[in-house]
């Protein structure tokens, strides 16, 4: 029997246009597209190996062997690639990460386009960029987009086949900077699973479902005219949308600590003070400043004086999942 490895490479990535709330739990289809850049200094590399001589599968994360729910859903994603390929076999996974794990930086997206590219790779697999999209979308939603490189749009669509996302600019497009401040190192309470279903409990949702499309429509014009005044301004108000869901849902979710609000009112002073720079958030506390990469040093040295950040990682537009090895 032949050798059934291979080792991807993939970027974590940071929604400009964000997806929070579902379609349909069970295919994992979000209530409305999105727009992410990948990000070039967050990447995870993930080694798949399957052999009918392994009983059950082990997955070794940054040195650790995950048990549990961590493991459970690794363990779901490689069901879906064997079913896939028709493989009876068990996997070793070996993942690791390129940016310091326990820092709240979501690597749920690296991860599972990394994944999905690895195992389906070693199963002997072709997917094409659209299926491998799908594919990585049933592990994680956002992981569809760390499949293209650069720019992605995520199109919801209304069933599987439809909902993948596409590069909408590759990386070499604008050199944007996301200049991240980590504020807390402290693990979430509500991860995004549990945050996208308490979503439609929120007053707020259905509004922000119904006016996602335009901003989406209009952030897509300003990214490809590098038009960073716009695009920036609809990257805050979408943020903000989906914050204002998080904190109306029933029960609420608070992922701003007091740093990260000190942060929004510094972006908004530097701004009054001619440094082009906006913000945005995951499903955490950690601040993410976009700016273009000749005022990145500024950024940097601004937010190194302020006592609530921790530390700072940048990144620029990043490349697709690509295979490795073999
Ligand atoms: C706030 O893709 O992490 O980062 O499908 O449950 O894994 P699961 O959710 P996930 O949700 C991402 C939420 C977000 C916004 C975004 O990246 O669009």
């Amino acid at each position: 029997m032949s050798i059934l490895k291979a080792t991807a490479a993939a970027c974590a990535n940071i929604a400009f246009i964000k997806y929070w709330g579902q379609r349909d739990v069970e295919l994992n289809l979000p209530a409305n597209s999105s727009l992410s850049m990948n990000l070039d200094r967050l990447t995870t590399v993930t080694t798949v190996e399957f052999s009918p001589d392994y009983d059950d599968d082990v997955v070794i994360l940054d040195g650790r062997e995950e048990r549990g729910e961590a493991r459970q859903r690794i363990v779901a994603h490689l069901d879906r690639v064997r079913a896939m390929a028709g493989l009876r076999a068990g996997a070793r996974v070996i993942s690791k990460n390129s940016f310091p794990t326990g820092v709240g930086l979501a690597s749920s997206a690296s991860g599972f386009a990394a994944l999905s590219l690895a195992a389906s790779r070693a199963a002997g697999l072709e997917l094409s960029q659209r299926e491998l999209s799908i594919l990585a979308r049933f592990g994680s939603g956002s992981a569809c987009r760390s499949i293209p490189g650069g720019f992605s749009e995520w199109t919801a669509g209304t069933c599987s086949e439809e909902s993948f996302a596409r590069q909408i600019a590759p990386p070499e497009h604008w050199e944007l900077r996301d200049v991240i401040a980590i504020v807390s190192r402290a693990h979430k309470r509500v991860g995004s699973t549990e945050g996208h279903a308490l979503a439609p409990t929120s007053h707020l949702y259905q509004a922000r479902v119904a006016s996602v499309a335009g901003r989406l429509a209009q952030a897509k014009a300003a990214l490809l005219e590098k038009d960073l005044a716009t695009l920036g301004r609809i990257i805050e108000e979408d943020a903000i949308s989906m914050h204002a869901v998080m904190m109306t849902s029933r029960p609420p979710i608070y992922y701003w600590l007091p740093g990260s609000i000190k942060l929004i009112h510094e972006v908004q002073n530097w701004r009054a003070e001619g440094l082009e720079v906006y913000f945005t958030f995951d499903a955490g506390p950690n601040i993410h400043l976009i700016c273009q990469a000749a005022d990145q040093a500024e950024v940097e040295r601004r937010l190194r004086d302020i006592e609530e950040v921790l530390e700072v990682i940048v990144s620029g537009p990043g490349p697709g999942a690509r295979v490795i090895e073999p």
